[in-house]
C-alpha cells in the first residue's frame, strides 16, 4: 500500500526521472530479498547461444495466424510480430508437452503458444495452464472487458478450439509455484515485473521444471536499452542476481545474434542450462 502510494507521487516525475527511481527501487528491493536456492540440476541444455528463426517460422506462424483468422477473434497476435515468431521458434525447437504461463492478461499468448502446440503436437496431448492474480474472464474486472476488447481469454480459446487444452487458474504466482503438484518442460514468466517478484518467479518456477525444460521470461530489458525505450529493469536485475549466483546456469538473450550484436528489439529471455 505504502509503495503503491510511493509509485504514485514518483510517477508524475519526469520520466526519466521516474525511470531512474524505478530502476534503483527495484535494485533496493531485490536485495533484501533472502537468497534462495534455484534446481539448476533440472534445467535442460539450449542448444545454441541465441534463438535463431529457421525458415519454417515465418510459415508456421501464417498458418497459426490463418487459424485465427478463419475462427473469426480478430487480431491477437498469434503469429505476426518478432516476439510471437520467436516463441513458434522456442515451441518448435523444445516441443513441449506441459507449458505453464505466469500472467494471462488478454490471454494472446496463451491463445498463441495453444496453437503453436497443436501445430507441434500430433495428439491432442498438451497442457498448458496460464496462471493470473486477476480473474481474468471477469465481465467487470477483466483486461478484456475494460480494454474494450470483445472476447474474454476462455472465449477465446473456444473459439480456438483450445478451450480443453488451456487451463486458467486465478492466483498469485508465487503462491501457486509454492503449492501445485505439477511439473512443467516450459515456463514462460511474464506476470508481476517487479525484481523482487521476478526472482521468486523465476527461483519457485525452477523447482516446477521437469527435469530438460527451460524458462523463459518476457521484458528482459539490459541497461543499453533502458534508456531508448520505457523500460521495466526488474526481469533484468532478477536475471542478473540468479545468474551471478548459480554460474552453471546461461542466459540466451533473443535480440543477440551470437556474435552479441543487437539483432532484434525483441527482449524474450531464456535460461537454461550451460
Ligand atoms: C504483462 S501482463 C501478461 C501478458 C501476457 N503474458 C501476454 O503476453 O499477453 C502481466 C500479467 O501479470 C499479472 N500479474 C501481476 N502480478 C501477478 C502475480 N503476483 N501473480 C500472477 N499474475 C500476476 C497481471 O494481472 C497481468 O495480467
Amino acid at each position: 500500500m505504502v509503495r503503491r502510494r510511493i509509485f504514485d507521487v514518483v510517477k508524475r516525475l519526469p520520466e526519466p526521472l521516474f525511470r531512474a527511481i524505478d530502476a534503483l527501487a527495484n535494485w533496493y528491493v531485490l536485495y533484501r530479498v533472502p537468497s534462495h536456492s534455484v534446481a539448476v540440476d533440472r534445467f535442460g541444455k539450449w542448444s545454441q547461444q541465441e534463438v535463431t528463426l529457421d525458415d519454417s517460422i515465418q510459415n508456421a506462424c501464417a498458418e497459426v495466424q490463418e487459424i485465427a483468422d478463419r475462427s473469426g477473434v480478430g487480431f491477437i497476435d498469434v503469429g505476426e510480430s518478432i516476439e510471437r515468431r520467436l516463441m513458434a521458434q522456442i515451441i518448435r525447437q523444445l516441443r513441449p508437452t506441459k507449458v505453464l504461463e505466469i500472467g494471462t492478461f488478454l490471454g494472446w499468448t496463451s491463445a498463441a503458444i495453444g496453437l503453436l502446440l497443436k501445430q507441434t503436437h500430433e495428439s491432442d496431448g498438451f497442457h498448458l495452464t496460464s496462471v493470473d492474480v486477476i480473474d481474468v474472464d471477469s465481465p467487470v474486472n477483466g483486461y478484456w472487458k475494460n480494454l474494450g476488447y470483445i472476447h474474454s481469454p476462455s472465449v477465446l480459446f473456444g473459439r480456438l478450439g483450445l478451450d480443453r487444452n488451456i487451463e486458467l487458474v486465478q492466483a498469485d504466482s508465487a503462491e501457486y509455484l509454492a503449492t501445485t503438484e505439477d511439473t512443467f518442460d516450459f515456463i514462460f514468466i511474464d506476470g508481476h515485473h517487479g525484481a523482487d517478484s521476478v526472482y521468486r518467479d523465476i527461483v519457485l518456477s525452477s523447482k516446477r521444471l521437469k527435469a530438460g525444460g527451460v524458462i523463459a521470461l518476457h521484458d528482459y530489458d539490459p541497461p543499453e536499452v533502458w534508456f531508448r525505450k520505457p523500460f521495466m529493469a526488474g526481469p533484468f536485475f532478477a536475471v542478473r542476481r540468479i545468474l551471478a549466483a548459480n554460474p552453471e546456469l546461461k542466459l540466451i538473450d533473443a535480440r543477440l545474434n551470437s556474435d552479441g550484436n543487437v539483432v532484434r528489439s525483441s527482449c524474450i529471455a531464456i535460461l537454461s542450462a550451460k
